[in-house]
């Protein structure tokens, strides 16, 4: 029998364009509740996480926002995740806390398109000034700011922009990464 994907993995897309409105409470909570049910290595929970979303902190996350990103600062609400590596399992040399940040924010972008909301995972920011502008722990590591709102419409984006929300998603084929033995 072949398996239908579930709906907010097989919708989940990282788009550009987001609507100015602001993300409701219970849409808030449940994200983060999301998170919070994510797995991690013993259980450890590395993630702390900045919610960014009064209009004056939006603007100072713009400031640091690396080029080609410019889009993110349209988004009404971002999360900045990190994690100090020393709040997780170092097994056989493996420093876990990239995997258990990263499934969280899976968890985030999954709950999110299951809302209707347009999310987006970015690395490209300026670290330094991040953890300056938002007092984060100087042992602490950002993995990523995750930009999230309602959907917005392709034709408010610069050309540019566009043109990477209009190329098509693809991926390697199962082949290409399977072996079965
Ligand atoms: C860790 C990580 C960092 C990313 N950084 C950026 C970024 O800085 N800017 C951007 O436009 N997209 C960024 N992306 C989005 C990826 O380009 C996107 O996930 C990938 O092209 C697959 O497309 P999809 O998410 O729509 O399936 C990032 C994604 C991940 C997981």
């Amino acid at each position: 029998m072949v398996m239908a994907l579930l709906p907010a993995i097989e919708q989940r897309e990282s788009k550009r364009s987001f609507l100015p409105d602001p993300i409701p409470p219970s849409m808030l909570h449940d994200l983060l509740e999301a998170l919070r049910w994510a797995p991690s290595c013993r259980n450890y929970q590395p993630w702390r996480v900045v919610v960014v979303e009064s209009k004056v902190s939006l603007a100072k996350l713009a400031q640091c926002l690396a080029k080609g990103n410019e889009w993110a600062a349209k988004a009404p609400m971002a999360f900045i995740v990190s994690a100090d590596p020393k709040d997780d399992a170092t097994i056989d040399g493996k420093e876990y806390y990239f995997f258990d940040c990263g499934l969280a924010v899976q968890n985030l972008l999954i709950q999110a398109t299951a809302l209707g909301l347009c999310s987006h995972p970015t690395a490209g920011w300026n670290e330094e000034s991040l953890k300056k502008t938002f007092a984060i722990n100087e042992n602490q590591r950002v993995l990523s700011v995750v930009f999230v709102g309602l959907p917005g419409s392709l034709s408010d984006l610069d050309a540019e922009t566009r043109a990477k929300d209009e190329t098509p998603r693809i991926r390697k084929p199962i082949e290409e990464w399977t072996h079965f033995v």
